[in-house]
């Protein structure tokens, strides 16, 4: 482990890393990333890396542990052996066990869990290099990994932490101020500001408490765009019209089962010449039937 610092922020009010107390690492995501995984998202937060993948919904399996009116949410966090300086031995850990329960819960009040009574939906956050603020890295990654899977939520859930160093708070903690400074405190929040999850290590004044949620809500808010950006980014333009973003969203899914009926359907209508002109009169009793259905309205 490097050394302490002598000091965390200079005189320009700049941390080590040269950002401001008010200021969170550049994040990146990519969603879509495992084929084999129902959703998934693969995030860099700073010097984080985490993939997150969501399998599900599925069966679940022992029986006893099926919810009857809900689905499970389980989720499970891990890091790499490699992601650490010093080697982090395989398998789970108390302080694995406990990321992970209440990681899940923090998605418990967005996930519209009563659509799916019994089934699971697995979640898995792997750390492939940790930085300080793995948890929320990777409750950022799962939150699209889930929205990415299709599963229905009433909205994101995004995280950052806040802390203290040289008695300043700052916002998302670097390795040094984490292993090093006064307080720590991870939240995660839904984009109504709803906090989903708050963990705290050391010391702050209530007013300290106060004034750090309200950074942490900033945060959050600026993580929010990147994670909306980047479902915009995969499933369509949301300055275009209804019509337009559905046709591009079609386009990026040719491989699934619909797309392949629609592609057999094509294909039929080129082969068959009479199919165009009988294709052209279903269309029109269409048209009549939405004018009868118009008239009804
Ligand atoms: O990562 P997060 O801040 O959510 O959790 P933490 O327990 O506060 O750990 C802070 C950082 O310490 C991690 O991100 C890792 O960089 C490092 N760490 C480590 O080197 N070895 C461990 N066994 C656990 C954490």
């Amino acid at each position: 482990m490097s050394d302490k610092p002598e000091c965390f922020i200079d005189e320009a009010g700049l941390r080590l890393d040269g950002r401001r107390v008010d200021e969170i690492r550049p994040m990146k995501v990519e969603m879509g990333v495992l084929s084999r995984a129902d959703g998934s998202c693969y995030l860099e937060w700073g010097n984080n890396k985490v993939l997150a993948a969501v399998y599900g919904p599925r069966e679940l399996h022992p029986r006893r542990m099926q919810k009857p009116n809900e689905v499970l949410v389980r989720y499970k966090y891990n890091m790499a052996s490699f992601s650490v300086e010093d080697r982090i031995r395989p398998g789970p850990s108390r302080r694995s066990t406990e990321i992970s329960k209440v990681s899940g819960e923090a998605f418990e009040p967005v996930v519209m869990t009563q659509y799916y009574p019994g089934a699971v939906i697995d979640v898995f956050a792997e750390v492939l290099q940790a930085d300080a603020g793995t948890r929320t890295a990777a409750i950022n990654a799962a939150t699209l990994a889930l929205a990415d899977a299709g599963i229905p939520m009433k909205g994101l859930v995004s995280a950052c932490a806040v802390g203290k160093v040289d008695g300043q708070l700052v916002l998302d903690l670097n390795k040094p101020e984490d292993n090093y400074g006064q307080a720590d405190l991870p939240v995660a929040m839904t984009q109504d500001g709803e906090i989903t999850l708050l963990q705290m290590d050391g010391h702050l004044t209530p007013e300290e408490l106060e004034e750090g949620l309200e950074m942490i809500k900033k945060g959050c808010q600026q993580i929010l765009e990147i994670q909306r950006q980047a479902l915009v980014s995969r499933y369509g333009n949301e300055d275009e019209e209804g019509e337009d973003a559905e046709a591009e969203i079609s386009e990026e899914v040719p491989d699934s089962e619909e797309g392949e009926e629609e592609e057999e359907e094509r294909d039929d209508s080129f082969d068959n010449e009479e199919s165009e002109a009988e294709n052209a009169d279903e269309n029109d009793v269409t048209k009549e039937d939405e004018g009868e259905e118009d008239e009804r309205q």
